[in-house]
């Protein structure tokens, strides 16, 4: 405000501001600072500014040394008495460079003579011109050419081009600008000077500020991902299933696989596969009449089933682990309702985390979702299974079925879910499905006559089609671009 008023109240008075240079000298503020005061200005024609090149000089070291201490020519002529002095004894007495240069600027300026090895003076005194004009520069003075030109060749002074700017009062000139306002407050109000308030016009192609609200958490999933499981999760509701509780990752091998009649020399429950914990390494609580049928189905069968014949061994089914599917949450909810008697039939579903020790790749995580589905009750078919499935994937959008037998220990039946991608113009695997074998379901007290039919799949998979990103760490993990989660529109999916 202070350049700004200088400036209006200046041109008042004056026709024009001749060098904005010397101006903002006066004013004892950087060129630059008023220069963006003159661009404003003239921008609104308060000011009419003219822009022209001006040729500054500044001071070299040497120079800004001679400025104070005087030129060496005069040092020198000082230091020779009116008798005159032996060139020799001088030399001791002045500084080398203050000798030579001195000596001969002296000379060159007719002052003195050097005879013989002495040296006399030719004028009785001197001034110090040199000194003069090197002031006169720093204090912004003029400088007549010829004198700018020698001071020049004697490397005392350098030049500078700078943009200054001569300034006149514009079309829309006053002497004070009103501040525009931009509210009425209170205090306009009580003092009264709203009467002659003048407010700042609306800009209405002004850009709006981005307004904060919130995002899907990024660390835990993108949001593509989560929209899939939202819509997974309506529909599981839509269909009348139950959520199962999935926050415990830690599970014993005896509900991940032995409850599941997987055979403990499975391939997958070697810790290639499965992240065994080391603290604390086993569990403390199974339900002990229960185990002893698992155990005795493993070794010797029953309920119609040879068993595997093998050793089954406690200590392999007291491991603890990071469950590598939901199936061990199904298990143990089934397990559950077997104990509630007169037997209910349940609709279950989950969907959360489970680990898997694999590499990682554009295809792979450690760690990974699940979708789990089941429909326990009575009689059910694979029939049922094949048109709960088609229910439930058409609901996603994915109409194209196909079924593949597959082999998992705890199901049989088992089938693969193969679903036709349109995009890719191929048949793509979605999932795994089956219904639960009577070796993991008698022995934990259900009626004979009832079923469970399941399926499972990673919500990564689904999402990863839908959404046609090709590699799963854009999607989950500490590599997700947060941008991309705050700045990606909200797609629906086309989801039914
Ligand atoms: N648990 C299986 C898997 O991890 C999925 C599955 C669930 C298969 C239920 C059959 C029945 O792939």
């Amino acid at each position: 405000m202070v350049a700004e008023d200088a400036i209006l109240g200046f041109l008042q008075s004056q026709d024009e501001i001749a060098d904005s240079h010397e101006f903002a000298a006066g004013l004892g503020i950087d060129h630059t600072e008023l220069e963006n005061v003159i661009k404003r200005l003239n921008g609104f024609e308060i000011i009419d500014a003219q822009d022209f090149k001006k040729d500054n000089y500044l001071l070299t070291e040497e120079g800004k040394l001679y400025a104070v201490e005087g030129s060496p020519e005069v040092n020198f002529f000082l230091a020779v008495p009116p008798e005159g002095i032996s060139l020799a004894n001088l030399k001791i007495t002045l500084d080398p460079k203050v000798f030579s240069i001195g000596s001969s600027w002296s000379k060159k300026n007719n002052w003195i003579e050097i005879a013989k090895g002495s040296v006399t003076r030719k004028v009785d005194a001197v001034e110090d011109k040199v000194k003069d004009l090197l002031k006169g520069i720093e204090d912004g003075k003029f400088v007549d050419g010829n004198d700018v030109a020698e001071l020049l060749k004697r490397k005392l002074i350098v030049k500078q081009t700078w943009k200054g700017y001569k300034l006149r009062k514009g079309p829309k000139y006053v002497s004070k600008r009103k501040k525009a306002a931009t509210d009425l407050t209170r205090e306009h109000l009580q003092k009264g000077d709203w009467k002659d308030l003048e407010f700042k016009e609306y800009n209405l192609n002004a850009q709006g500020q981005p307004i904060q609200i919130g995002y899907l958490q990024p660390l835990l999933e993108a949001w593509q991902e989560a929209m899939v499981r939202e819509e997974i999760q309506n529909i599981f509701l839509q269909m009348g299933f139950e959520e199962m509780p999935t926050n415990n990752f830690v599970e014993s091998s005896f509900w991940n696989f032995d409850a599941l009649f997987q055979p403990q020399q499975h391939p997958a429950r070697d810790s290639h596969d499965t992240f065994f914990l080391k603290a604390p390494a086993t569990t403390r609580d199974l339900p002990e009449d229960y185990v002893e049928r698992v155990k005795r189905v493993h070794e010797v069968g029953g309920y119609g089933s040879k068993g595997y014949g093998y050793d089954w061994k406690r200590d392999e089914a007291d491991k603890n682990l990071l469950r590598t599917h939901t199936t061990a949450v199904s298990t143990r909810m089934l397990y559950m309702l077997a104990q509630k008697k007169p037997f209910t039939p349940k609709r279950y579903y989950s969907i959360d985390r489970v680990f898997r020790n694999e590499a990682v790749d554009r295809t792979h995580l450690a760690e990974f979702h699940q979708i789990e589905g089941l429909i326990c009750d009575h009689g059910l078919t694979l029939g049922d299974l094949i048109g709960v499935l088609e229910d439930f994937f058409a609901r996603l959008g994915m109409t194209k079925l196909r079924f593949k037998p597959a082999y998992n220990p705890y199901t049989e039946p088992s089938m693969e879910i193969f679903s036709y991608h349109d995009g890719l113009n191929k048949w793509v695997e979605i999932g795994n499905s089956g219904m639960f074998r009577p070796e993991m379901l008698l022995p934990m007290g259900l009626p004979e006559d009832v079923n469970v039919i399941a399926w499972g799949l990673s919500l990564e998979r689904p999402t990863m089609i839908l959404y046609g990103i090709d590699n799963i760490r854009d999607l989950f993990g500490p590599k997700v671009d947060f941008n991309v989660i705050k700045n990606g529109p909200i797609c629906r999916l086309g989801l039914q």
